[in-house]
């Protein structure tokens, strides 16, 4: 089984709650699927550029017009969306694990995201709607939050847009996992809530260990 990992927090695992918390979950996995192996793509070590005009032409123009050739320039731009697409069609289960800023995801995951789940290369758009053009069978989001982001349903408004944006795309299996209240100066009882988002990633490794088994035995 191919896991590719996409890692948007720049703090080391030691400093970052959502890379320890995904390290549990990397390990459940590793614990019942013997032929796992892993793609980590560290955004931070490898940014996406933004999305410019030269990218957009080579993405959307051939939605619109067949006959459209990509210039040099506009080849060059779609490098980065065409390498990480690539990694990403190789997986059957993509790994997420990012912080909350500002209610939702950094600003690099969003510009990988812009790009990276685009027409041509995760999907094909056109006569035939939008077919998958990867085989991801399940996706799974670790997510930290300084502040207790639930209370005002904060989690379910940026779980929800998550889940539009890669359903759109083909992927129909999300699990999600809150780790909140990660605030050391606000939350006494930080440390036990991750300890709880640690014991329920490894448990959630093996509940998608076991289903993805299921389906193939089906
Ligand atoms: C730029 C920035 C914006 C943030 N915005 C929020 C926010 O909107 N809500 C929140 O609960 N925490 C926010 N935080 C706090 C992080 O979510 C918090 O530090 C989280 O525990 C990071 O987890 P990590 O240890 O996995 O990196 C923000 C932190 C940064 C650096």
């Amino acid at each position: 089984m191919q896991l590719v990992h996409l890692v948007s927090d720049p703090l080391a695992e030691s400093l970052s709650v959502n890379k320890r918390v995904s390290a549990r979950f990397i390990g459940g996995l590793r614990a019942v699927v013997p032929d796992l192996s892993i793609e980590t793509l560290e955004l931070d070590r490898d940014p996406p550029p933004f999305y410019d005009r030269e990218l957009f032409r080579f993405v959307w123009e051939p939605v619109a017009d067949p006959a459209y050739r990509p210039s040099a320039s506009e080849r060059a731009a779609a490098q980065y969306m065409q390498r990480h697409a690539e990694i990403l069609r190789s997986a059957d289960l993509l790994l997420l694990s990012a912080p909350v800023w500002n209610y939702y995801l950094p600003a690099i995951l969003k510009a990988w995201i812009d790009q990276v789940l685009s027409p041509g290369e995760m999907f094909e758009l056109g006569a035939r709607g939008r077919v998958p053009l990867h085989r991801i069978r399940a996706m799974v989001s670790i997510v930290s939050a300084g502040g207790r982001i639930s209370n005002e349903g904060y989690d379910r408004s940026l779980f929800h847009l998550l889940q539009a944006t890669f359903q759109y795309a083909g992927i129909e299996r999300h699990h999600e996992l809150l780790i909140e209240g990660q605030e050391p100066a606000l939350y006494a009882d930080h440390a036990q809530r991750e300890a709880q988002g640690a014991a329920a990633a490894e448990r959630l490794a093996v509940a998608i260990a076991q289903d993805l088994a299921d389906a193939n035995s089906a």
